[in-house]
Protein backbone atom coordinates (compact mmCIF):
# COMPACT_ATOMS: atom_id res chain seq x y z
CA UNK A 1 0.00 0.00 0.00
CA UNK A 2 1.04 3.12 -0.89
CA UNK A 3 0.98 6.00 1.45
CA UNK A 4 0.90 9.89 0.04
CA UNK A 5 0.52 13.25 1.43
CA UNK A 6 0.42 15.70 -1.55
CA UNK A 7 -1.49 16.05 -4.32
CA UNK A 8 0.76 16.53 -6.85
CA UNK A 9 2.09 13.34 -5.62
CA UNK A 10 -1.46 11.55 -6.25
CA UNK A 11 -2.52 12.57 -9.18
CA UNK A 12 0.38 10.58 -11.14
CA UNK A 13 0.00 7.61 -8.95
CA UNK A 14 -3.81 7.08 -9.75
CA UNK A 15 -3.24 8.31 -13.67
CA UNK A 16 -3.31 4.76 -14.60
CA UNK A 17 -5.47 3.35 -12.48
CA UNK A 18 -8.74 1.48 -13.69
CA UNK A 19 -12.06 2.32 -11.48
CA UNK A 20 -11.15 4.02 -8.56
CA UNK A 21 -13.28 3.54 -5.63
CA UNK A 22 -12.90 6.13 -2.93
CA UNK A 23 -13.66 5.31 1.17
CA UNK A 24 -13.20 8.96 2.94
CA UNK A 25 -12.40 9.20 6.84
CA UNK A 26 -11.05 11.02 9.46
CA UNK A 27 -8.39 8.13 10.72
CA UNK A 28 -9.07 6.32 13.57
CA UNK A 29 -10.32 3.50 11.82
CA UNK A 30 -12.36 0.67 13.53
CA UNK A 31 -14.26 -2.15 11.74
CA UNK A 32 -17.07 0.06 10.50
CA UNK A 33 -14.34 1.40 8.51
CA UNK A 34 -12.87 -1.59 7.54
CA UNK A 35 -16.27 -2.83 5.71
CA UNK A 36 -16.06 0.49 3.89
CA UNK A 37 -13.23 -0.47 2.31
CA UNK A 38 -14.50 -4.24 1.64
CA UNK A 39 -17.20 -2.75 -0.59
CA UNK A 40 -14.88 -0.85 -2.04
CA UNK A 41 -12.24 -3.76 -2.60
CA UNK A 42 -15.43 -5.96 -4.30
CA UNK A 43 -15.72 -3.22 -6.84
CA UNK A 44 -12.30 -4.47 -8.35
CA UNK A 45 -10.08 -1.42 -9.60
CA UNK A 46 -8.20 0.51 -7.04
CA UNK A 47 -9.12 1.29 -3.84
CA UNK A 48 -8.20 4.99 -2.48
CA UNK A 49 -8.39 5.45 1.63
CA UNK A 50 -8.32 9.02 2.76
CA UNK A 51 -7.32 10.01 6.13
CA UNK A 52 -8.05 13.70 6.83
CA UNK A 53 -9.57 15.46 10.37
CA UNK A 54 -11.46 18.18 8.10
CA UNK A 55 -11.20 21.47 10.59
CA UNK A 56 -14.12 22.74 9.14
CA UNK A 57 -17.09 20.27 9.80
CA UNK A 58 -15.91 20.74 13.44
CA UNK A 59 -17.59 23.84 15.79
CA UNK A 60 -15.44 25.95 17.47
CA UNK A 61 -16.24 24.30 20.54
CA UNK A 62 -16.22 20.75 19.62
CA UNK A 63 -13.47 18.08 19.61
CA UNK A 64 -11.27 18.73 16.62
CA UNK A 65 -8.13 19.03 18.82
CA UNK A 66 -8.90 16.06 20.60
CA UNK A 67 -10.23 14.29 17.60
CA UNK A 68 -7.68 10.66 18.04
CA UNK A 69 -5.49 10.80 15.58
CA UNK A 70 -3.80 7.24 15.18
CA UNK A 71 -2.22 6.99 11.29
CA UNK A 72 0.54 4.41 12.18
CA UNK A 73 -1.94 1.73 13.05
CA UNK A 74 -4.91 3.52 10.22
CA UNK A 75 -2.38 2.07 7.44
CA UNK A 76 -1.59 -1.12 9.01
CA UNK A 77 -5.62 -1.61 8.81
CA UNK A 78 -6.02 -0.41 5.41
CA UNK A 79 -3.09 -2.23 4.39
CA UNK A 80 -4.84 -5.49 5.54
CA UNK A 81 -8.30 -4.60 4.76
CA UNK A 82 -6.74 -4.36 0.94
CA UNK A 83 -6.07 -0.83 0.12
CA UNK A 84 -4.04 0.24 -2.52
CA UNK A 85 -3.16 4.27 -1.57
CA UNK A 86 -3.89 5.98 1.72
CA UNK A 87 -4.19 9.61 1.03
CA UNK A 88 -3.14 11.66 3.65
CA UNK A 89 -2.78 15.17 3.19
CA UNK A 90 -1.98 17.96 5.55
CA UNK A 91 -4.44 20.64 6.58
CA UNK A 92 -2.14 23.15 4.59
CA UNK A 93 -2.62 20.53 1.42
CA UNK A 94 -6.15 20.83 1.52
CA UNK A 95 -6.48 24.32 2.99
CA UNK A 96 -3.81 26.18 1.75
CA UNK A 97 -5.56 29.41 1.73
CA UNK A 98 -8.79 30.27 3.71
CA UNK A 99 -11.68 28.09 2.39
CA UNK A 100 -14.16 30.88 1.23
CA UNK A 101 -15.70 28.88 -1.10
CA UNK A 102 -18.02 26.25 0.18
CA UNK A 103 -20.66 23.67 -0.43
CA UNK A 104 -23.88 24.86 1.04
CA UNK A 105 -26.51 21.84 0.94
CA UNK A 106 -29.89 22.82 1.07
CA UNK A 107 -31.39 23.57 3.89
CA UNK A 108 -34.71 21.29 4.14
CA UNK A 109 -31.62 18.38 4.51
CA UNK A 110 -29.12 19.76 6.10
CA UNK A 111 -30.25 22.08 8.69
CA UNK A 112 -32.28 19.83 10.21
CA UNK A 113 -31.26 17.12 12.91
CA UNK A 114 -27.31 16.58 13.55
CA UNK A 115 -27.58 20.66 11.36
CA UNK A 116 -29.98 21.53 13.71
CA UNK A 117 -27.56 20.96 16.35
CA UNK A 118 -24.16 21.42 14.64
CA UNK A 119 -24.50 24.40 12.39
CA UNK A 120 -22.70 24.70 9.32
CA UNK A 121 -21.70 20.74 9.76
CA UNK A 122 -22.45 19.79 6.21
CA UNK A 123 -21.28 22.61 4.41
CA UNK A 124 -17.73 21.47 5.93
CA UNK A 125 -18.41 17.45 5.24
CA UNK A 126 -19.85 19.01 1.51
CA UNK A 127 -17.00 21.29 1.05
CA UNK A 128 -14.14 18.60 2.08
CA UNK A 129 -15.95 15.54 0.02
CA UNK A 130 -16.45 17.68 -3.05
CA UNK A 131 -12.30 18.47 -2.62
CA UNK A 132 -11.26 14.56 -2.37
CA UNK A 133 -13.89 13.89 -4.93
CA UNK A 134 -12.37 16.47 -6.92
CA UNK A 135 -8.62 15.17 -5.89
CA UNK A 136 -8.74 12.02 -6.77
CA UNK A 137 -11.60 11.73 -9.45
CA UNK A 138 -13.61 8.24 -7.88
CA UNK A 139 -16.06 6.15 -10.28
CA UNK A 140 -17.29 5.22 -6.53
CA UNK A 141 -17.34 6.31 -2.76
CA UNK A 142 -18.30 4.48 -0.05
CA UNK A 143 -20.04 5.78 2.81
CA UNK A 144 -21.53 4.32 6.65
CA UNK A 145 -24.94 4.72 7.40
CA UNK A 146 -24.17 5.48 10.65
CA UNK A 147 -23.65 9.09 9.57
CA UNK A 148 -27.36 8.55 7.54
CA UNK A 149 -28.40 12.43 7.07
CA UNK A 150 -24.93 12.80 6.01
CA UNK A 151 -25.08 10.01 3.18
CA UNK A 152 -28.34 11.41 2.37
CA UNK A 153 -26.86 14.88 1.82
CA UNK A 154 -23.90 13.85 -0.18
CA UNK A 155 -26.04 11.34 -2.24
CA UNK A 156 -27.92 14.81 -3.29
CA UNK A 157 -24.77 16.63 -3.81
CA UNK A 158 -23.33 14.16 -5.78
CA UNK A 159 -27.29 14.18 -7.83
CA UNK A 160 -27.45 17.70 -8.14
CA UNK A 161 -24.15 18.57 -9.36
CA UNK A 162 -24.12 15.59 -11.44
CA UNK A 163 -21.37 13.93 -10.33
CA UNK A 164 -19.93 11.02 -12.51
CA UNK A 165 -19.41 8.84 -8.94
CA UNK A 166 -21.58 6.08 -7.53
CA UNK A 167 -22.28 6.26 -3.71
CA UNK A 168 -22.14 3.30 -1.97
CA UNK A 169 -23.92 2.78 1.63
CA UNK A 170 -22.41 0.38 4.12
CA UNK A 171 -24.51 -1.07 6.84
CA UNK A 172 -23.40 0.02 10.74
CA UNK A 173 -21.18 -2.33 12.38
CA UNK A 174 -22.06 -2.93 15.85
CA UNK A 175 -20.38 -4.39 18.87
CA UNK A 176 -22.14 -7.37 20.49
CA UNK A 177 -23.75 -5.02 22.63
CA UNK A 178 -25.63 -3.70 19.56
CA UNK A 179 -23.34 0.11 20.00
CA UNK A 180 -22.69 1.45 16.71
CA UNK A 181 -18.35 1.56 16.01
CA UNK A 182 -17.51 4.71 16.31
CA UNK A 183 -13.90 6.50 16.50
CA UNK A 184 -15.94 8.48 19.70
CA UNK A 185 -16.66 5.62 21.23
CA UNK A 186 -13.04 5.55 22.56
CA UNK A 187 -14.28 8.70 24.57
CA UNK A 188 -16.01 6.75 26.75
CA UNK A 189 -15.36 5.19 30.03
CA UNK A 190 -16.56 1.40 31.00
CA UNK A 191 -19.76 2.95 32.81
CA UNK A 192 -20.47 4.50 30.05
CA UNK A 193 -19.30 1.86 27.22
CA UNK A 194 -21.98 -0.24 29.11
CA UNK A 195 -24.65 2.11 28.73
CA UNK A 196 -23.87 3.26 25.38
CA UNK A 197 -25.90 0.28 23.71
CA UNK A 198 -28.92 1.74 25.42
CA UNK A 199 -29.19 4.47 22.52
CA UNK A 200 -29.53 1.72 19.74
CA UNK A 201 -31.94 -0.48 22.05
CA UNK A 202 -33.81 2.91 22.50
CA UNK A 203 -33.98 3.47 18.57
CA UNK A 204 -34.82 -0.42 17.88
CA UNK A 205 -38.01 -0.41 20.50
CA UNK A 206 -39.04 2.96 18.52
CA UNK A 207 -38.76 1.23 15.24
CA UNK A 208 -40.34 -2.20 16.27
CA UNK A 209 -43.41 0.29 17.36
CA UNK A 210 -43.57 1.91 14.19
CA UNK A 211 -43.62 -1.71 11.97
CA UNK A 212 -46.01 -2.78 14.16
CA UNK A 213 -48.21 0.02 12.79
CA UNK A 214 -48.21 3.02 15.59
CA UNK A 215 -48.15 6.12 13.71
CA UNK A 216 -48.57 8.44 17.01
CA UNK A 217 -44.74 9.54 15.83
CA UNK A 218 -44.29 12.39 17.75
CA UNK A 219 -45.35 10.28 21.16
CA UNK A 220 -42.76 7.34 20.37
CA UNK A 221 -39.65 10.11 19.70
CA UNK A 222 -40.93 11.37 23.29
CA UNK A 223 -40.71 8.41 24.82
CA UNK A 224 -37.61 7.33 23.26
CA UNK A 225 -36.20 10.79 24.55
CA UNK A 226 -37.27 10.13 28.00
CA UNK A 227 -36.32 6.65 28.32
CA UNK A 228 -32.51 7.67 27.20
CA UNK A 229 -33.32 10.97 30.16
CA UNK A 230 -34.35 8.82 32.79
CA UNK A 231 -30.70 6.69 32.13
CA UNK A 232 -28.51 9.53 32.39
CA UNK A 233 -28.25 11.03 28.75
CA UNK A 234 -28.92 14.29 27.53
CA UNK A 235 -30.64 13.60 24.17
CA UNK A 236 -30.16 16.09 21.30
CA UNK A 237 -32.81 14.22 19.26
CA UNK A 238 -34.90 10.98 18.21
CA UNK A 239 -37.11 11.19 15.33
CA UNK A 240 -38.91 9.26 12.81
CA UNK A 241 -38.28 10.29 9.60
CA UNK A 242 -38.54 9.30 5.80
CA UNK A 243 -35.40 7.19 4.15
CA UNK A 244 -35.42 9.13 1.04
CA UNK A 245 -35.17 12.68 2.46
CA UNK A 246 -35.50 12.86 5.88
CA UNK A 247 -39.04 14.18 5.05
CA UNK A 248 -41.72 14.06 7.56
CA UNK A 249 -42.77 10.80 8.60
CA UNK A 250 -46.08 9.27 6.08
CA UNK A 251 -47.98 5.77 7.08
CA UNK A 252 -46.21 3.12 4.55
CA UNK A 253 -42.86 5.15 3.54
CA UNK A 254 -39.70 4.00 3.93
CA UNK A 255 -38.76 4.97 7.66
CA UNK A 256 -35.45 5.21 9.70
CA UNK A 257 -35.68 6.58 13.05
CA UNK A 258 -32.78 8.72 14.21
CA UNK A 259 -31.41 9.36 17.55
CA UNK A 260 -28.16 11.67 18.89
CA UNK A 261 -27.61 11.63 22.67
CA UNK A 262 -24.62 12.85 24.64
CA UNK A 263 -23.45 10.32 27.53
CA UNK A 264 -21.30 12.37 29.61
CA UNK A 265 -18.85 14.69 27.07
CA UNK A 266 -19.78 12.16 24.37
CA UNK A 267 -21.97 12.42 22.29
CA UNK A 268 -23.38 9.83 20.40
CA UNK A 269 -25.75 8.93 17.28
CA UNK A 270 -27.73 6.20 15.90
CA UNK A 271 -29.87 5.10 13.54
CA UNK A 272 -32.51 2.14 12.86
CA UNK A 273 -33.87 1.54 9.26
CA UNK A 274 -37.78 0.64 9.99
O1 LIG B 1 -17.74 10.51 8.01
C1 LIG B 1 -16.62 11.04 8.14
O2 LIG B 1 -15.68 10.45 8.68
C2 LIG B 1 -16.39 12.45 7.63
O3 LIG B 1 -17.52 13.24 7.79
C3 LIG B 1 -15.91 12.48 6.15
C4 LIG B 1 -16.98 11.93 5.21
C5 LIG B 1 -14.62 11.68 6.01
C6 LIG B 1 -15.63 13.93 5.73
O4 LIG B 1 -14.65 14.50 6.52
Amino acid sequence: MQVIRTIAELRPALEDRREISLVPTMGNLHAGHLSLVRIARERGGTVVASVFVNRLQFAPHEDFAHYPRTLEHDCELLAAGGCDIVFVPTEQEIYPEAQSFTVQAPADLADVLEGQVRPGFFTGVCTVVLKLFNIVRPAAAVFGKKDYQQLLVIRKMVRQLALPIDVLAADIIRDAGGLALSSRNGYLNDSQRAEAAQLHAALRALAEKVRSGRTDWPRLEAQAVEFLSARGWQPDYVAIRGRAGLEAPIPGAALVALGAARLGATRLIDNVEV
